[in-house]
């Protein structure tokens, strides 16, 4: 039996793409399912985002994207991440639409489709500040102009023109307005120049949830198809999402123990007075930070406990106090319904809950949960 179980409630990952569409208010919604769905799972969560009414799927790396093909995913997939070394033509063979970051990556798009005999579905990716991805600003009319040569010897469509965000979680910053006018202002030359494309793109979920003015005809949302919102809901209901993973494992061993009792490597955590001790056979092998000693909450029959002292390699200890109720084989939720969130861990750790659930959902394989 693994000692840790990763759980992900797909219905829930549905019912947020639903919730996400209802706000886009009309803009598609692209579901971001790079990162193996961060950590949820890239073919059963790219299908329950697709349930959810996600007409688009996002993912980084062309892997991804073929992945879902192989899966039986026949939507529209949008990949992004890749230089002039990509496999334009299998792509293409694939109908997978494909993001333009370069000149060179252009280039090879036009190869893969004139070898395939196919026309591409690109779009151009400007940088319009995030200092990522896509062309420069002073590059984008050259871009531009390549593109519709390409378009007029038939071997791309222009379908659309991206960018993306670098403070959107941050509502109120003024690098969203500056990075908004400099998209409308790409839009426009690629208006002037007569390209016509069918979706325009920016948003990712913090835009989606905070700035309607930004959805343009697609938004791009990531962690809140996951239920993680990335800003807070004014309204306090976090935007109707739910946290889609859990993470659990169980009581090992209940053991009293004194007053003064050095708990685990170290012995970081000394008992302040006669007192439970439960065992819980999860460590760092596991994905259990090792950060999260002594700092770290889980919960047992309802009740919050921090982690007591060091995580190991496989246990972590926690102090259950004089009035504990808790037997061996109870369950131990890290993270999940009537436990902490994964937002509680990144606070804990000292990161974001991106990467909780991309770090929990690394040992989802290894258990097969
Ligand atoms: C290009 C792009 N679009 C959209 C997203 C989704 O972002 P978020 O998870 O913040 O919604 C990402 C993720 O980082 C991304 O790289």
């Amino acid at each position: 039996m693994s000692s840790i179980a990763i759980t992900v409630d797909y219905s829930a990952i549905r019912r947020n793409v639903e919730a996400l569409c209802e706000q886009a208010a009309g803009a598609a919604v692209m579901a971001v399912v790079k990162a193996d769905a961060y950590g949820h799972g890239l073919v059963e969560a790219g299908a329950a985002a697709r349930a959810g009414g996600a007409t688009w799927l996002g993912v980084a790396q062309p892997r991804e994207a073929l992945a879902l093909r192989t899966a039986g995913d026949t939507g529209r997939i949008l990949t992004w991440l890749y230089g002039p070394e990509v496999h334009a033509g299998l792509l293409i063979a694939h109908d997978i639409d494909l993001s333009v970051n370069s000149r060179a990556v252009l280039e090879a798009v036009v190869a893969g489709a004139e070898d395939r005999l196919a026309t591409a579905r690109v779009h151009l990716c400007i940088d319009t500040g995030l200092g990522r991805e896509g062309v420069t600003v002073a590059e984008f009319p050259a871009l531009l102009d390549q593109a519709i040569e390409a378009q007029r010897a038939g071997h791309i469509t222009i379908v659309g023109i991206w960018s993306h965000l670098a403070w959107a979680d941050n509502p109120g910053h003024p690098t969203i307005d500056a990075q908004a006018a400099v998209f409308r202002q790409a839009l426009w030359q690629a208006q002037e120049r007569g390209v016509e494309v069918e979706v325009r793109h920016l948003a990712n979920s913090a835009a989606t949830l905070t700035r309607r003015d930004l959805h343009f005809d697609l938004v791009r949302p990531g962690i809140a198809v996951y239920g993680l919102p990335p800003v807070p809901d004014p309204q306090g209901h976090r935007f109707g999402l739910t946290p889609a993973m859990s993470v659990t494992s169980h009581v090992a061993l209940v053991k009293e123990v004194g007053a003064g009792q050095g708990v685990s490597y170290g012995h970081e955590y000394v008992t302040p007075y006669s007192t439970t001790l439960a065992l819980v056979p999860a460590g760092y092998a596991d994905g259990v930070f090792r950060a999260a000693g002594g700092v770290a909450e889980v919960a047992i029959n309802g009740r919050r406990y921090r982690i007591a002292g060091r995580v190991c390699m496989d246990q972590f200890v926690v102090d259950l106090g004089l009035s504990s109720e808790v037997s061996e084989g109870d369950v131990v939720t890290l993270i999940g319904p009537g436990g902490p969130t994964a937002a509680d861990w990144a606070r804990a750790v000292g990161t974001i809950d991106y990467e909780i659930v991309c770090h929990f959902g690394q040992s989802r394989h290894q258990v097969g949960a």
